[in-house]
């Protein structure tokens, strides 16, 4: 299976930088044998998505409301963002469950708003450096995808550790390969033979440099790339890497 690179630019981006972000990536994709996808700040997502109409780069949220519609001031439903284009939408981002207090339950019911509005959700968990220090990363993150998804759950899920993430530091990548493999058995075990379609990202200060040893891991299936992802370069970068690897039967 292709490699899915997803960059999530977060609170970044007024609509002049954000369409010719947008524009310098739709550039260089036909040349990468990667998916791609970004998921710029709701106010130029709109924009973003016409730019990119056409081409192979997706468009997605970075979050939603799990209510279709009403009195929920300042939120952004599902179907307002395939309204404006998007077909992908991060769901439970670190940041947002920290910012926002969301919890695993209101992270699964998104998760359902989402895929009844006809987009792919990509689900971010990840453990604290204070969860890995006392050896609970594997405990903690299976019980966020317990949490997080429905039993029909069909979108991708990105292992985050919150500590790498924006810092520069990456887990070993033994470690990486021994967390995907986890997360493989827990979908498995959870979701039963929907648990092997699942795509499964790393993030956490992907960069160009790192992109090959880390999307080369067993059970790794892209990237959702922070930082690097708001420089076309360094994110068509991290994609070609992922490309170079992206054979019939490889990356999972
Ligand atoms: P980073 O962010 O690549 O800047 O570490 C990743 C993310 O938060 O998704």
């Amino acid at each position: 299976m292709r490699h899915l690179i997803a960059g999530n630019w977060k609170m970044n981006g007024l609509a002049a930088e954000a369409t010719a972000l947008a524009e310098a990536v739709a550039q260089g994709a036909s040349a990468v044998s990667a998916d791609l996808v970004v998921c710029p700040p709701a106010t130029v997502l709109a924009r973003v998505a016409q730019s990119l109409a056409g081409t192979p780069v997706g468009v997605g949220g970075q979050d939603c409301n799990a209510a279709a519609s009403g009195a929920h001031t300042g939120d952004i439903a599902a179907a307002m963002l395939r309204d404006c284009g998007a077909t992908w939408v991060i769901l439970g981002h670190s940041e947002r469950r920290a910012d926002h207090h969301e919890t695993d339950d209101m992270v699964r019911q998104k998760v359902r708003a989402a895929t009844e509005h006809g987009l792919v959700p990509i689900v971010c968990v990840g453990e604290t450096e204070a969860q890995r220090q006392a050896g609970r990363h594997a405990e903690t993150v299976g019980w966020q995808i317990a949490g997080s998804l429905p039993k029909d759950f069909a979108g991708v899920l990105a292992y985050e550790p919150i500590w790498a993430i924006g810092t520069g530091r990456t887990p070993t990548e033994a470690e990486v390969a021994e967390m995907h493999g986890f997360i493989r058995g827990e979908l498995r075990r959870q979701l039963g033979a929907a648990g092997q379609a699942v795509r499964i990202l790393y993030g956490g200060s992907v960069k160009p440099a790192n992109a090959a040893a880390l999307m080369a891991l067993p059970e790794v299936g892209g990237a959702l790339v922070g930082g690097a992802s708001l420089m076309a370069a360094d994110f068509l970068g991290i994609a070609r890497a992922a490309g170079a690897l992206s054979k019939p039967g490889a990356g999972g």
